[in-house]
């Protein structure tokens, strides 16, 4: 799925069912840094003009994200808490290049965001597949969706602005990292936890 090798144990749904106030507030802080990511890609490469209208529109709908998780939150009587650390997102972003030149950065930016969108899409396909409550699975079919076309926009971006980086052979080694990577988690209450 979406190059991913190595696919999410479906009893971590459970973990995340049995901690939903957590796992809900775990969400809303990912759609916020979603969002985040997006802006600060606009911000630092705003000559690209395509790339600043589409992902100013992301921009938006993650946060739209946000709200429609902060809302279930209030609707079941939950109350956000503060942001998680994100020990998954930390580490890729150890991996990813911040010297050489500033189109190798900009790539990996870009990928970086595709590779979280691809395990963020394979979360909530797992939610959708085996959470009981009804409501939320529909929820997370439906994100599923909008960041399997946000992982689509970020690496063709990558594939277009590329100046001195082959893409291809860079992203296989972001599975190949991201595949190590995950199999340290897939037990706890958090969306990429
Ligand atoms: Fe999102
Ligand atoms: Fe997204």
């Amino acid at each position: 799925m979406l190059g991913l090798t190595l696919l999410t144990d479906p009893r971590w749904a459970n973990i995340a069912e049995d901690n939903l106030e957590e796992i809900l507030t775990d969400h809303a802080w990912c759609e916020q840094k979603a969002a985040s990511n997006a802006i600060s890609l606009i911000t630092n490469n705003p000559e690209h003009t395509d790339l600043v209208h589409e992902l100013t529109a992301i921009a938006i709908e993650e946060m739209q994200h946000f709200q429609l998780v902060i809302d279930i939150i209030k609707q079941r009587g939950y109350t956000l808490g503060r942001e998680r650390k994100d020990d998954y997102v930390n580490q890729l972003m150890k991996f990813s290049k911040k010297d050489g030149s500033r189109n190798t950065a900009f790539i990996d930016r870009l990928l970086f965001a595709a590779m979280i969108e691809a395990r963020s899409c394979e979360r909530f396909r797992v939610l959708s597949q085996h959470i009981r409550d009804k409501e939320l699975a529909k929820f997370y079919y439906d994100l599923m969706v909008s960041e399997a076309n946000h992982y689509t926009t970020f690496l063709n971006f990558a594939r277009k602005y590329t100046i001195d980086v082959d893409v291809e052979k860079r992203w296989r080694e972001w599975l190949a990292f991201e595949n190590e990577l995950i199999q340290s988690y897939g037990t706890k209450e958090q969306i990429h936890g």
